[in-house]
């Protein structure tokens, strides 16, 4: 078992990686100081991978654990204030206290919603993040971004615009549940990964690009060796910068285009998170391109590394530039008027870019298809 720590001041807290943990689920709470053997759980999922959530009550109740269950359908539309409500009236119904715990089962809307759920009840609970998706393995569930989302004022879907900052007590990453992962959402957890060796580390990029036809296919091998580095370049960030003050906003390059596109209707139904990311990741390299942040071989190798991945490059949908820049104006990177993108400078590094020129906008766009 690896395990990567996440050094936050006061919010100590660790990703273990690991093969069965799930199977072995009571023995790491016992095992990590910030959480202990809870004596009661709500234990929510997603009822897309109920066999893991089962999996998880029979060892924790065979562990004397009292356990409520929650499942829920994780759709975007389910990251409502009004879930969260039927979550805080279960845990009221199973009269959870402040030590007991929540735990999520599930991917990055699971995850942020029951975060947010536990954030809020008796003023904040513990809770074990347990992801089941490449994306929140390596991103979601990490770093305590707890959310749900809202219409905007003219309409559409407003992603992740009312949560909170709240570190889960432990994440734990059992790459076994990948095996139930249809491979659409596994390559779009892909997209994240690729991220990651952009913001920080130039050789994981480089091996994601290589491997890529194994990862896409969940060669075991090789997601073992991928997991931890994507990880790490998350907890590094986040152990820096927990309240996104300023350098984990990084980590968001990709999804100022990504999120403005990401529920939009296309050609070929919705994009899913990581598939919007892909795009946005093009768009960020012909953004940073038009400023000579990277050449036009290192745009290339982004979108080849993402084409390998099998992920998505450009949009095919109904929109104009005009559109997707106001969807931007609503991305949280943009305050006090201040557009922020954050763009690749090479391979392996990004800088955050305030007020980028209009025209330079407009090149992103372009090179995903928009105009
Ligand atoms: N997913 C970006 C972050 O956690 O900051």
């Amino acid at each position: 078992m690896i395990e990567i720590p996440v050094d936050i001041p006061g919010q100590p807290s660790s990703v273990f990686v690991a093969r069965g943990a799930l199977e072995n689920l009571p023995s790491i709470l016992t095992m990590h100081a910030a959480t202990k053997l809870p004596r009661r759980v709500l234990l929510c999922f997603d009822r897309n991978c109920s066999v893991h959530a089962q999996q998880a009550v029979r060892v924790l109740r065979a562990a004397g654990v009292i356990v409520t269950e929650f499942g829920l359908l994780a759709a975007e539309d389910a990251k409502s204030a009004a879930v969260v409500e039927t979550i805080w009236d279960a845990a009221l119904a199973a009269r959870l206290d402040r030590g007991d715990s929540f735990i999520a089962i599930g991917g990055g809307i699971v995850g942020d919603l029951v975060g947010f759920a536990a954030a809020t009840y008796l003023r904040g609970v513990r809770v074990v993040q347990i992801p089941t998706t490449l994306l929140s393995m390596v991103d979601a569930a990490i770093g305590g971004k707890t959310g749900i989302n809202r219409t905007l004022p003219e309409g559409g879907l407003g992603k992740n615009l009312v949560g909170a900052f709240w570190q889960p007590s432990i994440t734990i990453v059992d790459a076994n549940t990948l095996r139930t992962l249809p491979k659409r959402e596994l390559r779009s957890g892909l997209a994240e990964c690729i991220k990651h060796g952009l913001i920080a580390d130039a050789s994981l990029f480089r091996d994601i690009a290589h491997d890529a036809s194994e990862l896409a296919n969940n060669h075991e091998p090789s997601m073992d060796r991928l997991l931890p580095r994507a990880i790490v370049v998350k907890t590094a960030i986040v152990a820096r910068d927990p309240l996104e003050r300023c350098e984990r906003a990084k980590l968001n390059l990709g999804h100022t285009f990504g999120h403005a596109i990401e529920t939009l209707p296309t050609d070929h139904g919705k994009l899913l998170h990581g598939e919007a990311v892909a795009i946005g990741l093009v768009a960020a390299a012909a953004a940073a391109r038009a400023l000579k942040m990277v050449s036009a071989e290192e745009a290339s190798s982004i979108a080849n590394a993402l084409a390998s991945c099998e992920l998505p490059r450009t949009f095919h949908g109904e929109t104009s530039a005009a559109e997707v820049i106001r969807r931007m104006g609503f991305d949280k990177k943009f305050e006090g008027g201040v557009m922020k993108l954050i763009l690749p400078r090479g391979i392996g590094a990004c800088e955050i870019v305030e007020n980028p020129p209009h025209e330079v906008v407009l090149e992103g766009l372009r090179a995903i298809g928009i105009a």
